[in-house]
Protein backbone atom coordinates (compact mmCIF):
# COMPACT_ATOMS: atom_id res chain seq x y z
CA UNK A 1 0.00 0.00 0.00
CA UNK A 2 2.54 2.27 1.06
CA UNK A 3 4.50 1.22 -2.41
CA UNK A 4 1.27 2.22 -4.21
CA UNK A 5 1.00 5.77 -2.46
CA UNK A 6 4.88 6.45 -3.45
CA UNK A 7 4.17 5.18 -6.95
CA UNK A 8 0.93 7.94 -7.00
CA UNK A 9 3.16 10.79 -5.87
CA UNK A 10 5.86 10.19 -7.96
CA UNK A 11 4.89 8.66 -11.16
CA UNK A 12 7.68 8.80 -13.91
CA UNK A 13 6.94 8.38 -17.34
CA UNK A 14 7.95 4.89 -19.12
CA UNK A 15 10.50 5.31 -21.25
CA UNK A 16 14.50 5.04 -21.22
CA UNK A 17 14.95 8.67 -20.68
CA UNK A 18 12.65 9.28 -18.19
CA UNK A 19 13.62 6.70 -15.28
CA UNK A 20 15.99 9.02 -14.27
CA UNK A 21 15.56 9.58 -10.25
CA UNK A 22 18.90 7.65 -9.35
CA UNK A 23 20.94 11.21 -11.19
CA UNK A 24 18.55 13.09 -8.66
CA UNK A 25 20.63 11.47 -5.71
CA UNK A 26 17.30 10.90 -4.22
CA UNK A 27 17.97 14.24 -2.32
CA UNK A 28 14.29 15.75 -2.63
CA UNK A 29 13.24 11.88 -0.87
CA UNK A 30 15.57 12.45 1.71
CA UNK A 31 14.17 15.62 2.57
CA UNK A 32 10.53 14.38 2.66
CA UNK A 33 11.70 11.39 4.79
CA UNK A 34 13.94 13.81 7.25
CA UNK A 35 10.82 16.11 7.07
CA UNK A 36 8.54 13.91 8.37
CA UNK A 37 10.80 12.12 11.06
CA UNK A 38 11.55 16.06 12.18
CA UNK A 39 7.74 16.45 12.79
CA UNK A 40 7.36 13.10 14.35
CA UNK A 41 10.38 13.71 17.62
CA UNK A 42 9.15 17.26 17.47
CA UNK A 43 5.83 16.09 18.48
CA UNK A 44 7.05 13.57 21.19
CA UNK A 45 9.10 16.61 22.92
CA UNK A 46 5.70 18.48 23.19
CA UNK A 47 4.50 15.64 25.74
CA UNK A 48 7.28 17.38 28.10
CA UNK A 49 8.44 20.62 27.04
CA UNK A 50 7.22 23.74 28.66
CA UNK A 51 7.10 27.02 26.75
CA UNK A 52 7.47 29.16 30.21
CA UNK A 53 10.79 31.41 30.63
CA UNK A 54 10.74 29.75 34.20
CA UNK A 55 10.31 26.35 33.17
CA UNK A 56 12.04 25.83 30.38
CA UNK A 57 15.60 24.88 30.73
CA UNK A 58 13.95 22.58 33.17
CA UNK A 59 11.46 20.44 31.48
CA UNK A 60 14.52 20.47 29.17
CA UNK A 61 16.78 18.98 31.77
CA UNK A 62 13.50 16.62 32.86
CA UNK A 63 13.46 14.94 29.72
CA UNK A 64 16.87 14.44 29.47
CA UNK A 65 17.35 12.80 33.02
CA UNK A 66 13.96 11.02 33.98
CA UNK A 67 12.19 10.12 30.64
CA UNK A 68 12.96 7.03 29.16
CA UNK A 69 14.48 7.84 25.65
CA UNK A 70 13.84 11.38 26.39
CA UNK A 71 17.71 12.12 25.73
CA UNK A 72 17.25 10.43 22.09
CA UNK A 73 14.21 11.46 20.94
CA UNK A 74 15.83 15.46 21.52
CA UNK A 75 19.37 14.09 20.11
CA UNK A 76 17.03 13.10 16.90
CA UNK A 77 15.30 15.83 16.13
CA UNK A 78 17.99 18.01 16.66
CA UNK A 79 19.72 15.69 14.13
CA UNK A 80 16.97 15.61 11.69
CA UNK A 81 16.93 19.53 11.45
CA UNK A 82 20.78 20.08 10.73
CA UNK A 83 20.23 16.91 8.30
CA UNK A 84 17.20 18.89 6.67
CA UNK A 85 19.17 22.10 6.02
CA UNK A 86 22.16 20.25 4.71
CA UNK A 87 20.07 17.77 2.53
CA UNK A 88 17.92 20.34 1.39
CA UNK A 89 20.57 22.83 0.45
CA UNK A 90 22.35 19.67 -1.25
CA UNK A 91 18.86 19.08 -3.18
CA UNK A 92 18.73 22.58 -4.19
CA UNK A 93 22.21 22.60 -5.68
CA UNK A 94 21.37 19.59 -7.86
CA UNK A 95 19.04 21.49 -9.66
CA UNK A 96 21.06 23.97 -10.66
CA UNK A 97 24.10 22.17 -11.50
CA UNK A 98 21.87 20.16 -13.50
CA UNK A 99 20.02 23.02 -15.02
CA UNK A 100 16.85 21.83 -14.05
CA UNK A 101 15.76 24.73 -12.17
CA UNK A 102 15.31 26.92 -15.33
CA UNK A 103 12.81 24.46 -16.62
CA UNK A 104 10.87 24.20 -13.43
CA UNK A 105 10.99 28.04 -12.81
CA UNK A 106 7.86 27.75 -10.24
CA UNK A 107 9.24 24.47 -7.82
CA UNK A 108 12.58 26.34 -7.66
CA UNK A 109 10.83 29.21 -6.33
CA UNK A 110 8.37 27.26 -4.12
CA UNK A 111 11.64 25.32 -3.22
CA UNK A 112 13.59 28.64 -2.39
CA UNK A 113 10.80 29.74 -0.55
CA UNK A 114 10.69 26.30 1.31
CA UNK A 115 14.50 26.48 2.02
CA UNK A 116 13.63 30.04 3.92
CA UNK A 117 11.41 28.65 5.53
CA UNK A 118 13.39 25.41 6.94
CA UNK A 119 16.03 27.76 8.38
CA UNK A 120 14.25 29.81 10.46
CA UNK A 121 12.20 26.92 11.77
CA UNK A 122 15.74 25.55 13.00
CA UNK A 123 16.35 29.33 14.51
CA UNK A 124 13.19 29.52 15.41
CA UNK A 125 14.02 25.71 17.57
CA UNK A 126 17.56 27.33 18.86
CA UNK A 127 15.52 29.35 21.69
CA UNK A 128 13.36 26.26 22.86
CA UNK A 129 15.98 24.98 25.62
CA UNK A 130 16.49 28.05 26.99
CA UNK A 131 20.30 27.71 28.04
CA UNK A 132 23.21 29.47 27.35
CA UNK A 133 23.54 28.38 24.15
CA UNK A 134 20.38 28.52 22.76
CA UNK A 135 20.07 32.24 23.99
CA UNK A 136 23.57 33.56 23.36
CA UNK A 137 23.01 32.06 19.68
CA UNK A 138 19.51 33.45 19.54
CA UNK A 139 20.45 36.81 20.48
CA UNK A 140 23.77 36.91 18.41
CA UNK A 141 21.46 36.09 15.05
CA UNK A 142 18.81 38.74 16.09
CA UNK A 143 21.49 41.10 16.08
CA UNK A 144 23.01 40.19 12.48
CA UNK A 145 19.09 40.74 11.34
CA UNK A 146 19.44 44.09 13.04
CA UNK A 147 21.67 45.35 10.67
CA UNK A 148 19.38 44.61 7.80
CA UNK A 149 17.04 47.84 6.88
CA UNK A 150 13.65 46.72 8.05
CA UNK A 151 15.67 44.66 11.22
CA UNK A 152 14.26 46.21 13.88
CA UNK A 153 11.03 46.10 12.73
CA UNK A 154 11.39 42.27 12.55
CA UNK A 155 13.47 42.03 15.55
CA UNK A 156 10.29 44.19 17.57
CA UNK A 157 8.01 41.76 16.15
CA UNK A 158 9.52 38.96 16.86
CA UNK A 159 11.19 39.74 20.03
CA UNK A 160 9.07 41.95 21.87
CA UNK A 161 10.38 41.58 25.10
CA UNK A 162 13.84 40.51 24.00
CA UNK A 163 15.45 37.33 24.05
CA UNK A 164 14.39 35.51 27.36
CA UNK A 165 11.39 37.48 27.65
CA UNK A 166 8.42 35.50 28.13
CA UNK A 167 6.38 36.75 25.13
CA UNK A 168 9.32 36.11 22.98
CA UNK A 169 9.60 32.55 23.64
CA UNK A 170 6.05 32.34 23.73
CA UNK A 171 5.86 33.73 19.82
CA UNK A 172 9.00 31.48 19.05
CA UNK A 173 7.52 28.24 20.39
CA UNK A 174 3.84 29.56 17.91
CA UNK A 175 6.13 29.68 15.03
CA UNK A 176 8.39 26.91 15.71
CA UNK A 177 5.60 24.52 16.51
CA UNK A 178 2.35 25.79 14.53
CA UNK A 179 2.93 28.54 11.77
CA UNK A 180 6.56 27.24 9.85
CA UNK A 181 5.37 23.40 10.08
CA UNK A 182 1.96 24.07 8.95
CA UNK A 183 3.34 26.45 5.88
CA UNK A 184 6.05 24.22 5.42
CA UNK A 185 4.17 21.27 5.00
CA UNK A 186 1.45 22.96 2.63
CA UNK A 187 4.71 23.90 0.14
CA UNK A 188 5.69 20.68 0.00
CA UNK A 189 3.07 19.28 -1.01
CA UNK A 190 2.44 22.11 -3.39
CA UNK A 191 6.48 21.36 -4.46
CA UNK A 192 5.64 17.43 -5.05
CA UNK A 193 2.20 18.36 -6.34
CA UNK A 194 4.37 20.22 -9.03
CA UNK A 195 6.65 17.41 -9.86
CA UNK A 196 3.72 15.41 -10.33
CA UNK A 197 2.20 18.36 -13.00
CA UNK A 198 5.25 18.67 -14.48
CA UNK A 199 5.21 14.89 -15.80
CA UNK A 200 7.96 13.83 -13.58
CA UNK A 201 11.23 15.15 -13.44
CA UNK A 202 13.45 16.92 -16.29
CA UNK A 203 14.62 14.24 -18.37
CA UNK A 204 18.42 13.38 -17.69
CA UNK A 205 21.12 13.04 -21.15
CA UNK A 206 22.41 9.98 -19.85
CA UNK A 207 20.02 6.54 -19.85
CA UNK A 208 19.08 5.53 -16.20
CA UNK A 209 19.76 2.93 -14.42
CA UNK A 210 16.37 2.26 -12.74
CA UNK A 211 14.40 -0.08 -14.64
CA UNK A 212 10.31 0.26 -13.93
CA UNK A 213 8.50 2.17 -11.32
CA UNK A 214 8.32 -0.14 -9.14
CA UNK A 215 11.84 -0.21 -8.77
CA UNK A 216 12.04 3.43 -8.56
CA UNK A 217 9.31 2.92 -5.42
CA UNK A 218 11.68 0.52 -3.86
CA UNK A 219 14.72 2.41 -4.14
CA UNK A 220 12.97 5.79 -2.86
CA UNK A 221 11.60 3.50 0.29
CA UNK A 222 14.99 1.94 0.97
CA UNK A 223 16.70 5.24 0.60
CA UNK A 224 14.11 7.14 3.02
CA UNK A 225 14.83 4.41 5.79
CA UNK A 226 18.77 4.84 5.44
CA UNK A 227 18.45 8.24 5.85
CA UNK A 228 16.32 7.91 9.60
CA UNK A 229 18.30 5.05 10.14
CA UNK A 230 21.60 7.16 9.04
CA UNK A 231 19.75 10.27 11.44
CA UNK A 232 18.96 7.68 14.41
CA UNK A 233 22.86 6.39 14.36
CA UNK A 234 24.66 10.19 14.40
CA UNK A 235 21.75 11.11 17.17
CA UNK A 236 23.69 8.26 19.01
CA UNK A 237 26.35 9.49 18.21
CA UNK A 238 26.08 12.97 19.22
CA UNK A 239 24.10 13.81 21.77
CA UNK A 240 22.15 17.10 22.19
CA UNK A 241 23.92 19.56 24.11
CA UNK A 242 22.51 21.45 27.00
CA UNK A 243 24.43 23.95 28.95
CA UNK A 244 23.98 26.22 31.73
CA UNK A 245 20.71 28.17 32.12
CA UNK A 246 20.66 30.88 30.22
CA UNK A 247 22.18 33.51 31.83
CA UNK A 248 21.76 37.21 29.82
CA UNK A 249 24.54 38.81 32.76
CA UNK A 250 27.00 36.20 31.68
CA UNK A 251 27.65 36.26 27.79
CA UNK A 252 30.22 33.92 26.61
CA UNK A 253 33.07 35.19 24.63
CA UNK A 254 32.54 34.85 21.76
CA UNK A 255 29.12 34.26 21.26
CA UNK A 256 27.93 32.55 18.17
CA UNK A 257 25.33 32.83 16.32
CA UNK A 258 23.48 29.16 14.99
CA UNK A 259 26.06 27.51 13.00
CA UNK A 260 24.12 27.57 9.63
CA UNK A 261 24.30 31.24 10.10
CA UNK A 262 28.22 31.41 11.10
CA UNK A 263 28.88 32.64 8.05
CA UNK A 264 27.00 35.40 7.83
CA UNK A 265 28.04 36.65 11.33
CA UNK A 266 31.52 36.24 9.67
CA UNK A 267 30.58 38.70 6.94
CA UNK A 268 29.19 41.16 9.20
CA UNK A 269 32.44 41.02 11.53
CA UNK A 270 33.90 42.28 8.60
CA UNK A 271 31.94 44.87 8.31
CA UNK A 272 27.84 45.30 9.44
CA UNK A 273 26.87 46.81 5.85
CA UNK A 274 27.81 43.62 4.07
CA UNK A 275 24.78 41.88 5.22
CA UNK A 276 22.78 44.00 2.79
CA UNK A 277 24.94 42.81 0.19
CA UNK A 278 24.13 38.97 1.29
CA UNK A 279 20.22 39.77 1.10
CA UNK A 280 20.76 41.62 -2.07
CA UNK A 281 22.22 38.01 -3.15
CA UNK A 282 20.03 35.85 -1.60
CA UNK A 283 16.80 37.90 -3.06
CA UNK A 284 18.65 37.69 -6.83
CA UNK A 285 18.50 33.68 -6.55
CA UNK A 286 14.65 33.64 -6.12
CA UNK A 287 14.92 34.46 -9.59
CA UNK A 288 17.89 32.69 -10.86
CA UNK A 289 15.69 30.85 -13.61
CA UNK A 290 15.57 34.08 -15.50
CA UNK A 291 19.07 33.81 -15.25
CA UNK A 292 18.97 31.07 -18.04
CA UNK A 293 17.15 31.94 -21.21
CA UNK A 294 18.89 29.47 -22.73
CA UNK A 295 17.60 26.36 -20.60
CA UNK A 296 17.30 22.72 -22.94
CA UNK A 297 14.35 20.38 -21.65
CA UNK A 298 17.30 18.00 -20.53
CA UNK A 299 19.43 17.51 -17.24
CA UNK A 300 23.00 17.64 -18.03
CA UNK A 301 25.04 17.60 -14.85
CA UNK A 302 27.51 20.90 -15.02
CA UNK A 303 26.14 21.57 -18.60
CA UNK A 304 27.21 24.62 -21.26
CA UNK A 305 23.78 26.11 -21.17
CA UNK A 306 23.22 28.26 -17.79
CA UNK A 307 27.28 28.15 -17.21
CA UNK A 308 27.52 31.57 -15.35
CA UNK A 309 24.75 30.42 -13.08
CA UNK A 310 26.04 27.24 -11.97
CA UNK A 311 29.78 29.32 -11.72
CA UNK A 312 28.10 31.55 -9.56
CA UNK A 313 26.40 29.01 -7.38
CA UNK A 314 29.28 26.79 -6.87
CA UNK A 315 31.95 29.36 -6.32
CA UNK A 316 29.29 31.11 -3.64
CA UNK A 317 29.01 27.04 -2.10
CA UNK A 318 33.00 27.07 -1.40
CA UNK A 319 32.69 31.00 0.03
CA UNK A 320 29.68 29.97 2.54
CA UNK A 321 31.40 26.61 3.51
CA UNK A 322 34.87 28.52 4.24
CA UNK A 323 33.14 31.07 5.88
CA UNK A 324 31.56 28.54 8.45
CA UNK A 325 34.71 26.64 8.87
CA UNK A 326 36.21 29.88 9.93
CA UNK A 327 33.96 30.67 11.87
CA UNK A 328 33.24 27.49 13.89
CA UNK A 329 37.01 26.63 14.45
CA UNK A 330 39.13 29.33 14.01
CA UNK A 331 37.29 32.64 15.64
CA UNK A 332 38.08 32.64 19.46
CA UNK A 333 37.73 35.38 22.27
CA UNK A 334 36.71 38.60 20.70
CA UNK A 335 36.49 37.24 17.52
CA UNK A 336 39.88 36.91 16.83
CA UNK A 337 41.93 34.16 14.43
CA UNK A 338 43.27 31.51 16.44
CA UNK A 339 45.29 28.68 15.11
CA UNK A 340 42.20 26.23 16.22
CA UNK A 341 39.42 27.03 18.92
CA UNK A 342 36.25 24.60 19.70
C1 LIG B 1 12.10 20.04 2.55
C2 LIG B 1 12.39 20.56 1.38
C3 LIG B 1 12.18 19.89 0.04
C4 LIG B 1 11.56 18.70 -0.27
C5 LIG B 1 10.92 17.72 0.70
C6 LIG B 1 11.64 18.53 -1.70
C7 LIG B 1 11.16 17.43 -2.39
C8 LIG B 1 11.35 17.22 -3.75
C9 LIG B 1 11.14 15.97 -4.45
C10 LIG B 1 10.73 14.66 -3.78
C11 LIG B 1 11.41 16.18 -5.75
C12 LIG B 1 11.40 15.14 -6.87
C13 LIG B 1 12.62 14.22 -6.77
C14 LIG B 1 14.01 14.82 -6.62
O1 LIG B 1 14.40 15.79 -7.31
O2 LIG B 1 14.71 14.32 -5.73
C15 LIG B 1 11.76 17.57 -5.93
C16 LIG B 1 12.05 18.19 -7.14
C17 LIG B 1 12.46 19.50 -7.29
N1 LIG B 1 12.81 20.36 -6.26
FE1 LIG B 1 12.54 19.99 -4.27
N2 LIG B 1 12.26 19.63 -2.24
C18 LIG B 1 12.63 20.47 -1.21
C19 LIG B 1 13.33 21.66 -1.33
C20 LIG B 1 13.71 22.24 -2.53
C21 LIG B 1 14.54 23.40 -2.66
C22 LIG B 1 15.17 24.14 -1.49
C23 LIG B 1 14.65 23.68 -4.00
C24 LIG B 1 15.38 24.79 -4.69
C25 LIG B 1 15.34 26.01 -4.35
C26 LIG B 1 13.89 22.68 -4.72
C27 LIG B 1 13.72 22.64 -6.10
C28 LIG B 1 13.24 21.55 -6.81
C29 LIG B 1 13.13 21.47 -8.25
C30 LIG B 1 13.49 22.57 -9.26
C31 LIG B 1 12.64 20.19 -8.55
C32 LIG B 1 12.35 19.60 -9.94
C33 LIG B 1 13.56 18.84 -10.39
C34 LIG B 1 13.41 18.23 -11.75
O3 LIG B 1 12.39 18.40 -12.40
O4 LIG B 1 14.38 17.55 -12.17
N3 LIG B 1 13.36 21.81 -3.81
N4 LIG B 1 11.74 18.17 -4.70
Amino acid sequence: MISRFFAHLFPVTFNKDTLLFRKTGYLGIICTALFVLLGITGVLLLFYYSPETATAYSSIMFLEEHVVGGAFIRSLHRMCSHMLLVFAALHLLRTVFTGVYAARKKNWQLGYIIFGLIVFEAYTGYLMPMDQLSFWATKTGMELMNTLPAGVFLKNLLMPDDVGGRLTLLRFFALHIVFLPTLTLMLISAHLYNVRRDGGLVPMLEPEKVKSREQLVRFSLIISFAAVAVAILLSVIFKSPLELPADPASPPNPAKSAWFLLWIQEIVSWRASLFNAVAVVFILCYFLPSFNKMHTDRAVWFGRSGRPVWVFMLLLTVFIVVLTIIAVYFRGANWELVPFYY
